[in-house]
């Protein structure tokens, strides 16, 4: 279906080359690029912060999805905003005034996404649809690629589907995802799928035609 959008996290990326890889991923024809922030505290990972979400954003021509697994969330978010991000997505989990998050994000000029992380409901969402642009329904516990998909969250999207109707929100799913599993959330209706190891696997940045067949075959 070609109104899903492909969306390759650069955390299965050569973090040597990040230029080169998201000019790479971006000539072999993903959507946007999804940049997965990690604290080593909200997420038993580290990866980057703000100077280098601005080192790549020249490369970027598509949308720069900057997913934060960070707490807190709220004294960031101005530095990822001037780092040029067009989404930022900050988590439910992350501390307990999402809402007010979620109004500084769009106050520095960015839409607004919510992460969900597995265990987590989508009661919450309800009075915060007014103000997100993007769910993000994670189907792996966040903090590493090439993890295994957790198949309960397909009928979780359906529900999130269900309360979000009409209202022009992307639902974005992130873990997991491959041939197999991509055709279920986009059937359950999810609009943005994010794949690392699934993008980046065979491929290099003086072979990126593995890439294209990659996120064809997505
Ligand atoms: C996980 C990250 C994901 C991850 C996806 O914490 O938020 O974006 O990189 O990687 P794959 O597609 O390999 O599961
Ligand atoms: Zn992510």
């Amino acid at each position: 279906d070609r109104s899903i959008k492909i969306a390759p996290s650069i955390l299965s990326a050569d973090f040597a080359n990040f230029g080169q890889e998201i000019r790479a991923i971006e000539a072999q024809g993903c959507d946007w690029v999804h940049v997965d922030v990690m604290d080593g505290h909200f997420v038993p990972n580290l990866t980057f912060g703000p100077p280098l979400v601005k080192a790549i954003r020249p490369h970027v021509k598509t949308v720069m999805d900057v997913h934060l697994m960070i707490a807190p969330v709220d004294p960031y978010i101005d530095a990822f905003a001037e780092a040029g991000s067009d989404v930022i997505t900050a988590h439910l989990e992350a501390g307990p005034h999402i809402h007010r998050t979620l109004q500084a994000i769009r106050a520095a000029g960015c839409k607004a996404g919510l992460a969900l992380n597995p265990g987590t409901g989508i009661e919450d969402v309800e009075y915060l649809l007014d103000m997100v642009d993007l769910v993000c329904v994670m189907t792996v516990n966040p903090g590493f690629g090439g993890q295994k998909f957790i198949h309960s969250q397909v009928e979780k999207v359906r529900r999130l589907r269900e309360m979000i109707g009409d209202r022009p929100i992307h639902i974005e799913i992130d873990g997991g995802i491959t041939p197999e599993t991509a055709p279920l959330m986009a059937e359950a209706g999810a609009d943005v799928l994010v794949a690392g190891s699934a993008v980046f696997k065979g491929g290099s940045v003086d072979n990126p035609a593995p890439y294209g067949e990659n996120i064809r075959a997505i």
